[in-house]
């Protein structure tokens, strides 16, 4: 079913449309200093190609009460989500009210203060898995920036370096979807990995230890179209990666 509905949104999305056009999300200061909102927004971003941007007001607010949705829950404090009937503000409710942004708010560790919870009793809207990119062109980008050290196929089998796991090893993990999003922020990646708009610049005391790899968000949701597609590898056992 999973592969249906994937397959499907790669024909039916094949051409993203990428709007540069930030939303702003208002939200009450504790939550804002949680570090939460620098946690979902870059997913979500990176997910639809539609940024929302922390902002002290904004077409969109998080309240601690009603009217709106409740969203998420921290301290016996139900947060509300207000938005406008926009297309897009829509599309960012849905996503916080599905499974994928449920267990992204949920994933979030603050640094003081407990975990916020997105478990409510509300009906949930569907989101299926679509994946925008273009799988053509990941391939070409995975190659080029992944086979650097991966094994990402046929393509490049004789060249991956040995310690590093095999896009096929990846592709097999229940969860690789949400590690290939987030691939930038999983070690060895952040010291030499840029992605346009959501990492800051290298810290100049720590210079990139190898050629930088640099990608936008667009071109890394192409990378993940093509995940999308080649076939996880058949090992039998689950699989630990350390
Ligand atoms: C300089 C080498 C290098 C490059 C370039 C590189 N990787 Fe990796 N990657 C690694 C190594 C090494 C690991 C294994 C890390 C471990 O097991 O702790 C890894 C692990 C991963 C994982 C699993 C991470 C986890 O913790 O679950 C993903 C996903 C991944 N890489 C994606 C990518 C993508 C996508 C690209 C290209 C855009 C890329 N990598 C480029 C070296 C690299």
């Amino acid at each position: 079913m999973r592969c249906v509905l994937l397959c499907l949104s790669l024909t039916l999305y094949a051409s993203p449309s990428w709007s540069q056009e930030e939303l702003g999300l208002a939200a009450p200061d504790e939550v804002q200093q949680s570090g939460l909102l620098k946690h979902i927004l870059p997913r979500f971003s990176l997910k639809t190609g539609i940024r929302v941007v922390a902002a002290e007001t904004g077409e969109m607010e998080l309240a601690v009460g009603p009217p709106g949705d409740p969203v998420f829950e921290r301290d016996a404090i139900i947060y509300h989500l207000r938005i406008e009937d926009d297309a897009r503000q829509l599309r960012f409710r849905d996503w916080l009210l599905s499974d994928i942004g449920k267990r992204t708010v949920e994933s979030f560790a603050p640094a003081d203060g407990g975990a916020f919870s997105a478990s409510f009793e509300i009906t949930a809207i569907e989101e299926e898995i679509e994946i925008d990119g273009d799988a053509a062109l990941g391939e070409e980008l995975s190659l080029t920036h992944c086979g650097r050290c991966h094994v990402i196929g046929p393509q490049n089998r004789m060249n991956g370096l040995g310690s590093t796991p095999s896009f096929a090893v990846l592709r097999a993990m229940p969860d690789w979807s949400e590690r290939f999003e987030a691939f930038y922020v999983l070690n060895p990646h952040p010291a030499f990995t840029q992605i346009e708009g959501i990492t800051p610049p290298f810290d100049p005391q720590r210079p990139s230890p190898i050629f930088p790899l640099a990608i936008t968000q667009e071109e890394l949701e192409a990378i993940l179209a093509f995940v999308a597609v080649v076939s996880a590898a058949d090992l039998g056992a689950p699989l630990q990666l350390q």
